[in-house]
């Protein structure tokens, strides 16, 4: 289902029961970033639905034992039929650049061309320097850091990479 995993990792769409088990990683995923009040802005981001009504634009890596190694959750924007959004991305720190956030926004460029979208956007907050090297890494253009883009006080830097054809 996806490419370029290291061995001994699989992936598949999610389903409802792995809410909790992504909830789950969060805090240790994402190192304590921005404190208790990051954590609490983190957790909200990811309510069941994601999990009941955007699986199959989504993924889950899990090693052989069914633990969790990496998620991402996506979903082609209804709005904007050129549109591809990645909303959250995730890599167990002990998996760290060993290319499995590249092979899941790989997997998700390739859903999203077959969707006949062109454009991939995702949003990051301005704390978090690894992601914005990832991202630019993986080819997307930053933009300046956007105050109350999510709501008073949740600046954002919003991410816009533009699909190659097949
Ligand atoms: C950001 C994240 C998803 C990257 O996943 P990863 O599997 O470690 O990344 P990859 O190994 O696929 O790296 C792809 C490229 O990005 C680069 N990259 C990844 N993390 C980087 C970092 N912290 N600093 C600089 N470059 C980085 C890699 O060097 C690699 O480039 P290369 O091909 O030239 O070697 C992961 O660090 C993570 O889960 N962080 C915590 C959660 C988070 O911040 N999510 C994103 C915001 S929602």
């Amino acid at each position: 289902m996806i490419d370029g995993l290291p061995d001994g990792l699989t992936a598949r769409h999610p389903t409802v029961e792995d809410h909790p088990r992504v909830l789950a990683v969060l805090e240790t995923w994402w190192g304590g970033l921005k404190g208790e009040a990051g954590a609490l802005e983190r957790a909200l981001l990811l309510p069941r639905l994601y999990f009941q009504h955007f699986t199959t634009t989504s993924y889950v890596v899990e090693h052989r034992d069914g633990q969790l190694a990496a998620f991402l959750v996506g979903f082609m924007s209804q709005s904007e039929p050129d549109t591809a959004y990645v909303h959250f991305v995730g890599v167990d720190p002990a998996l760290h650049g060993r290319g499995i956030g590249q092979a899941l926004y790989g997997a998700f460029f390739e859903l999203a061309r077959a969707h006949g979208r062109r454009v991939v956007r995702c949003v990051t907050s301005p704390e978090n320097t690894a992601s914005q090297a990832f991202h630019t890494r993986l080819g997307f253009t930053a933009s300046m850091p956007v105050d109350d883009y999510d709501g008073p006080g949740l600046t954002r830097v919003a991410f816009t990479r533009v699909l190659e054809l097949a």
